[in-house]
């Protein structure tokens, strides 16, 4: 019986797993640069599948990119709202997941608990993909990786490992800030949190440098990460603007980072809070090419968890 691959956390991927989805979405996005101009040739290599979209929480990016990625991948991506679904008026998630697997090929789910993710991927027949989570963010690391080997072409390893890469994320040490440390770190890149007392990623929970001083913290970094201070589902949020007031991401902050380091930021952003409206917008950051590759490197995960494209005939790694 084949295994079923899912990204609950990212950590299911191996470094050949992880830097073989960067090489296709790489090659996916390759076959994107005449958007606008003339149509792109989009490989179809999910024709005849279909793809579950549950969104229990917001979404701008993940939503879009997941949507068109599905499409221009040649299958059918159901966008499912929790009103919509019977799972808001308690069906079960082992009776979704039945359900799910008898119709799609793979599921995606953003929603709060990472328990009900796994309950899904334990319950169902089909990969599960997480695309945000209280805990984790993998989707958006997988993005954050493609988008480093773009910006420090000629700093990568041979298998293009990003080992000699120094990316500190400054702010709250939250969904993303784990998925960053975990993920990364499969691709060889140090990470540090930057972060004050009370908004620390646990010591030990990662692979992650855990630190307090953002000037010191940030020293030598290739790059500088920020994501919002207040998350989806926080409700402190003025007790969370005070504490974090010192750790926006500002021309002052990267400068202090490693020469020629660049500032990525998941969004959406709050300008003038946790990165400042000249870095956000300035030609310091890569952000906006960050958000794109939201779509290539979804779409070269998907042909990884449904063993489509260059990935139908590989073994993998999944435990
Ligand atoms: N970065 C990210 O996941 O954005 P959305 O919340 O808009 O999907
Ligand atoms: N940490 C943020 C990420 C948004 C993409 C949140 O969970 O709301």
């Amino acid at each position: 019986m084949t295994t079923v691959r899912h990204l609950l956390t990212g950590t299911e991927l191996s470094r050949d797993d992880l830097l073989h989805v960067l090489r296709r979405a790489h090659e996916l996005k390759a076959h994107d640069v005449a958007r606008g101009t003339t149509p792109p040739s989009h490989p179809r290599s999910l024709a005849g599948r279909s793809v579950g979209l549950i969104f229990q929480k917001p979404s701008t990016r993940t939503r879009i990119s997941m949507e068109v990625g599905v499409h221009e991948l040649g299958a059918h991506p159901l966008l499912l709202r929790p009103d919509e679904m019977q799972l808001s008026r308690g069906e079960s998630v082992k009776d979704t997941a039945r359900i799910l697997s008898r119709h799609v090929h793979a599921v995606g789910i953003r929603t709060n608990e990472d328990a009900l993710l796994e309950e899904l991927a334990a319950e169902g027949t089909i990969p599960v993909v997480n695309l945000l989570t209280d805990g984790h963010h993998p989707c958006q690391v997988l993005a954050d990786l493609l988008t480093l080997q773009e910006a420090f072409p000629h700093r990568l390893s041979d298998d293009g490992g990003l080992d000699d890469l120094h990316l500190a994320y400054v702010g709250d040490g939250n969904n993303v800030a784990r998925s960053l440390a975990l993920v990364g770190s499969i691709a060889g890149l140090r990470v540090s949190v930057v972060a004050p007392d009370g908004y620390q990623l646990a010591a030990g929970e990662t692979p992650a440098e855990l630190s307090k001083d953002p000037r010191a913290g940030v020293a030598g970094a290739d790059c500088l990460y920020a994501d919002v201070w207040v998350s989806m589902g926080d409700t402190d949020s003025d007790e969370r603007r005070v504490a974090l007031a010192d750790y926006g991401v500002t021309d002052e902050l990267l400068d202090a980072a490693g020469p020629g380091a660049i500032a990525l930021h998941c969004l959406p952003a709050h300008p003038g809070e946790e990165i400042s409206a000249e870095v956000l917008y300035g030609d310091r950051q890569r952000i906006w090419d960050q958000a794109e590759n939201r779509r290539h490197a979804q779409k070269a995960l998907l042909e990884w968890v449904l063993r489509a494209g260059p990935f139908a005939d590989a073994p993998g790694t999944v435990e």
